[in-house]
């Protein structure tokens, strides 16, 4: 229960409802399984925070061995539009000679991807591919691979299954959707 005084958010609207991210969670399991099924170890790089959901989910339906590690990247400023990205918080595993597979919750300019894929390439990886749970093709900037993709989505706000909107709704089970008026309010620390 939130204490008195604190922000009440709404209640997103349903865009993906929990089981239809189950069940397409579970085909790209299966599909990544056999695509590495001779592939030896792969390392999962899971970038957070928004792919930690998917990444719990994805990585325990995979029938290939794999560990799992994590990076942190962040845009400048307000927007994804400059292309600038930063990285916070680097692996600690080392990715030589190793399959390599980015898992992220959404592509939407794409150019934190583009910088991800760059930065991992130049570690002389044996490949590099991506998993993405979602993606906003009006939104595309840049050309970049994507190897298994769970869901185009229209350009809309969404937030759950590890997607937030000021770091709130991570932990709703399925995919919502926010409108611009509650996105702003939102973002202002206001209710709509
Ligand atoms: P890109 O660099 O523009 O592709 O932005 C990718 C990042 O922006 C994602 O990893 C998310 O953190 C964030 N993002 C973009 N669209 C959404 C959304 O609709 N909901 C939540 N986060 C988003
Ligand atoms: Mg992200």
């Amino acid at each position: 229960m939130k204490p008195p005084g604190e922000a009440f958010y709404p209640r997103p609207r349903v865009l993906i409802a929990e089981e239809e991210v189950a069940r397409r969670v579970r085909e790209l399991a299966r599909t990544i399984s056999a695509e590495y099924a001779d592939a030896g170890e792969i390392v999962l790089v899971g970038v957070l925070k928004g792919a930690f959901v998917f990444l719990a989910d994805l990585a325990r339906l995979l029938t290939v061995p794999h560990i799992v590690d994590f990076i942190a990247v962040s845009s400048y400023g307000t927007s994804t539009a400059s292309g600038e990205v930063r990285l916070e918080l680097d692996l600690r595993s080392r990715l030589e000679d190793r399959h390599v597979l980015i898992v992220e919750d959404i592509v939407d300019t794409g150019h934190t991807l583009h910088y991800l894929r760059e930065l991992l390439s130049a570690r002389n990886p044996a490949s590099v591919a991506t998993a993405v749970l979602l993606r906003k093709p009006d939104r595309l900037e840049t050309v970049v691979a994507t190897e298994y993709v769970g869901f185009d989505i229209p350009d809309v706000w969404v937030v759950g299954y590890g997607l937030d909107l000021a770091d709130q709704f991570r932990t709703l089970p399925y995919v919502g959707q926010l409108d611009d008026e509650e996105v702003l309010a939102i973002k202002r620390g206001r209710t709509p």
